[in-house]
């Protein structure tokens, strides 16, 4: 557990912030992209548990986190001020696994968020980034993306802008118009009805899948075994421990979405 100081934390749009925490260069340099930390964001017992972000971001000794207000949790970290001390725990999980193949991202809603960071530190840019949202003002960070050169798809389930429709419909449109000319793998990160989706898409055109999976963590380091996630070959694996990311034919995956 270290204390992190709140340089930042900003709305970006819609219920999107951006929050920013000062650490030192040697701690910053320890985490890698893919990899999460923890956020005590009260010093009560509520909500009980640190709430687990991932890392969007790293500049020096500047650490950026990207998260949606969902809840209790996230509302309190919402009106965190500049200047307060965080209490922290991480780097937790594992990294992003090296993909040596051409590979497209998919992001839905705030799932875009650790991709910054990968695409920070990667010299193997994905060929392409879809990037969905409902509405536009919650397309966030944007331009931070576009910095990259990397083609970014933006899609929109209202068509406010970009692309309209839901964002594995464009990718399915991507891979439709282009498959045969290239055979990417995909790396998925959203909401479970989101990932899903992928999987289908993945399954037409028999593409290798890395998931991200956000969901629900207590403890985070291995203890609890609130986390623990079904493998296709029996037994479990713990989100918190080998995650967020696994190759998708390794988990059982009528379980892990039931
Ligand atoms: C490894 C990991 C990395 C994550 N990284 C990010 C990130 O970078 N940015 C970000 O915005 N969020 C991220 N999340 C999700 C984030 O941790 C949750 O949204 C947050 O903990 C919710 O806390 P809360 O107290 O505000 O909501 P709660 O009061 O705990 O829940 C409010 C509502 O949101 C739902 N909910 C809570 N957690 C999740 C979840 N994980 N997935 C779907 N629904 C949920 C609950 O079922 C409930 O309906 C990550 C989660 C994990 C496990
Ligand atoms: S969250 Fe407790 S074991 Fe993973």
């Amino acid at each position: 557990m270290f204390e992190a100081k709140v340089f930042i934390n900003q709305r970006e749009g819609g219920e999107y912030y951006l929050l920013g925490l000062r650490v030192s260069e040697n701690l910053a340099k320890k985490f890698l992209p893919g990899q999460f930390l923890k956020i005590r964001v009260s010093s009560t017992l509520d909500p009980l548990f640190p709430r687990p972000f991932t890392i969007h971001a790293i500049e020096g000794s500047k650490l950026y986190l990207l998260y949606r207000v969902v809840g209790k949790g996230t509302q309190i970290l919402s009106k965190i001020l500049p200047e307060e001390e965080l209490k922290i725990l991480g780097p937790l999980g594992k990294p992003f696994p090296e993909i040596k193949e051409p590979y497209i991202i998919c992001a839905g809603g705030a799932g875009i968020a650790g991709f910054g960071y990968l695409l920070q530190k990667t010299s193997h840019l994905p060929l392409k980034i879809f990037y969905g949202v409902r509405t536009k003002e919650e397309l966030v960070r944007v331009n931070f993306y576009e910095k990259f050169h990397v083609s970014l798809t933006l899609v929109t389930e209202d068509g406010s802008y970009g692309t309209k429709g839901l964002v594995t419909e464009a990718l399915e449109e991507e891979l439709e118009n282009k498959f045969k000319k290239y055979k990417p793998c995909l790396l998925a990160c959203g909401p479970l009805p989101m990932l899903k989706s992928v999987l289908k898409v993945a399954k037409k055109y028999q593409l290798k899948t890395f998931l991200v999976l956000e969901t629900f963590l207590a403890c985070g380091t291995g203890f609890c075994r609130g986390c623990v996630i079904p493998l296709r070959k029996g037994g479990y694996t713990h989100l918190c421990i080998e995650g967020p990311t696994f190759l998708a034919e390794e988990l059982d995956l009528e379980r892990v979405f039931s």
